[in-house]
């Protein structure tokens, strides 16, 4: 597709002595339409060329010979370069475009690159909780975007399966196996035995150095604490895929923490030769007081096992060798912040090349605030992510039961709306913001939500429908398609692939979230203004086709956060 801004920066370019690409991301998307559809700031160069902005502008302008089919006029308001683009010609380029190929806005920009992605990572015979929702939500969305984009992804499920928490369960498992149902109902069970397990340790010192015991028998490949072992992850994988299954999440990878077991002593061993692994109090650690990190990080306790850094410094290693990597994203609560910055800086002693050391990033976002009252378990606020979802299903087949009653495969579409409502509120603010969790206004139709976003495209669907026809791109006169509404959701279907690329710079998929509602809204705003069936053939078809342009681009860019769309709802 015709790149604006890349034709508008090349011009400038005659008239100032700044890269081509530099002078691209200086370019504006000015708020307000009467100042055209690009802005370029001349303030920067002030300095420099030693001139008032308003004069720059005014020479650069000079300077610029544009093709009038391309950007119909440049104008000087301020210290400001303004862009037109000549509107019909972004029409058809647009609708060219998406007429072209079925996957619009995919693009090949990522080819070569690789980029790693570990999110989900819930923890064995531990609930899946709302906190590992938002990991899996956000990595999956980042995992696809980045996929569209022609970057080669993979997605790596690290599983909770190894530490000292192993130690107890097994000490637990061993005392009261017995006494519990774990074969039925694996996590809550096993949740029983732990916390059973843990009041024992308090009590009693030799119990809780079995349980240090356990897990360093379990480290050195003691037959019966792996076998137990192994039926815990087995178990807890198969009701976790339960969660996976209704979110449609996939991994490239299961390798967990345990499957690091084996090629930590290679980490010891190269950190030791670095000579800053340091004994404490019979540990071996590692100061990172002078790079700004006042408490250290600890490789290995003072029994000997390890701890789940040494294990995220394995897992770097194997990672950069692997899968060669140009980012690896860590998609965790900010919780662990102290945890990334200790590790990625140990990790520079790796002695890994620095691309692997710079591509490492701890992709954050905030807490979750959960509903009170029934949603709440007894343990304290622990909500599992079934339930969740559960609920979100019955929730919108009540809602499905009084909107429309007598629709078609009404369980399917409450699924999509439902799981659907959940990701999306997950996925609508900028991540690092906590959030506040309310049924009442993710399941909201009118509101910012999934359902929302759904409702919109299930209205393109019957617009289509009534149509009964998708006229050929041939067929389309583009100036039919001029006025503002129409105007305003084009230009937001041009800026699709942009909107993708920010997402990928900054780690944000609500960029990607918030693009979706702003078209639902335009396509809104049009839909009010415009009678698309009407008499005049060329106007109805041309309006017909940008229904089907918005319908098409609003799938793509849900599925891409993970949200599938029913054609009726
Ligand atoms: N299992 C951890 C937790 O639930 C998250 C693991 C994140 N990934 C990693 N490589 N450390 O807190």
């Amino acid at each position: 597709m015709i790149n604006f801004k890349e034709i508008i920066a090349k011009e400038i370019a005659k008239s100032v002595n700044i890269d081509e690409k530099e002078l691209e991301s200086y370019i504006e998307i000015p708020k307000d339409t009467n100042n055209g559809d690009y802005a370029f700031p001349c303030f920067r160069l002030a300095k420099e060329l030693k001139k008032a902005p308003p004069m720059i502008a005014n020479d650069i302008k000079n300077n610029i010979k544009i093709d009038e089919d391309l950007i119909e006029k440049v104008e000087v308001i301020g210290g400001y370069l303004n862009f037109y683009i000549h509107q019909e010609q972004m029409v058809k380029e647009v609708l060219q475009e998406i007429a072209k190929q079925e996957e619009y806005g995919k693009s090949e920009i990522g080819k070569g690159k690789n980029i790693v992605i570990d999110y989900s990572a819930p923890n064995i015979a531990k609930p899946f909780h709302i906190g590992h929702l938002r990991s899996t939500v956000i990595g999956g969305a980042l995992y696809n975007i980045y996929q569209y984009l022609g970057y080669h992804t993979i997605g790596i499920n690290h599983l909770g399966d190894y530490g000292t928490q192993f130690g107890k369960l097994i000490e637990g498992y061993k005392l009261w196996g017995k006494e519990y149902n774990v074969e039925e109902d694996p996590i809550n069970e096993l949740t029983k035995i732990y916390i059973r397990i843990n009041q024992l340790c308090k009590e009693d010192e030799n119990v809780l150095e079995q349980c240090r015991m356990n897990f360093k028998l379990l480290e050195d490949g003691d037959s019966y604490c792996t076998t137990i072992w192994e039926k815990f992850r087995n178990l807890s994988l198969k009701e976790f895929q339960r969660v996976y299954d209704l979110l449609g999440s996939k991994f490239d990878s299961w390798n967990g923490e345990a499957f690091y077991s084996d090629k930590m002593p290679e980490v010891i061993e190269i950190l030791e030769k670095t000579g800053k692994l340091v004994e404490s109090q019979g540990a071996k650690i590692i100061d990172l007081e002078d790079k700004g990190i006042n408490t250290p990080c600890i490789i290995q306790k003072s029994n000997g096992s390890t701890t789940y850094a040494t294990r995220d410094l394995a897992a770097i290693l194997y990672r950069a060798r692997t899968y060669d990597f140009d980012k690896a994203l860590y998609v965790v609560s900010y919780e662990q912040t102290l945890h990334f910055k200790q590790v990625f800086e140990v990790a520079k002693l790796l002695g890994i090349d620095e691309k692997y050391t710079n591509g490492l990033q701890h992709v954050l976002f905030g807490m979750v605030s959960l509903p009170t009252g029934k949603m709440s378990t007894r343990e304290g606020n622990i909500v599992k992510l079934e339930e969740l979802l559960k609920e979100a299903i019955a929730r919108a087949k009540e809602i499905i039961e009084e909107k429309n009653p007598d629709l078609e495969n009404k369980d399917e579409v409450a699924k999509k709306v439902g799981v659907g409502a959940v990701i999306f509120n997950d996925l609508s603010n900028s991540r690092i913001k906590d959030e506040i969790f309310d049924w009442n206004q993710i399941l909201n139709f009118q509101g910012e939500t999934g359902p929302y976003i759904q409702y919109t495209y299930v209205r393109t669907k019957s617009v289509l429908e009534k149509a009964g026809y998708i006229p050929k791109i041939e067929e389309i006169t583009f100036k039919k398609l001029l006025d503002e509404s129409s105007k305003n959701t084009i230009k937001l279907l041009y800026n699709f692939e942009n909107t993708l690329i920010q997402v990928t710079q900054k780690e944000e998929p609500s960029i990607l979230s918030r693009y979706l509602i702003e078209l639902a809204k335009a396509f809104s705003n049009f839909y009010n203004e415009n009678k698309i069936l009407t008499e005049d053939r060329d106007v109805q078809n041309a309006r017909i086709y940008l229904t089907y342009a918005v319908g098409n681009v609003l799938k793509t860019g849900a599925k891409l956060l993970g949200i599938e769309m029913p054609n009726k709802m």
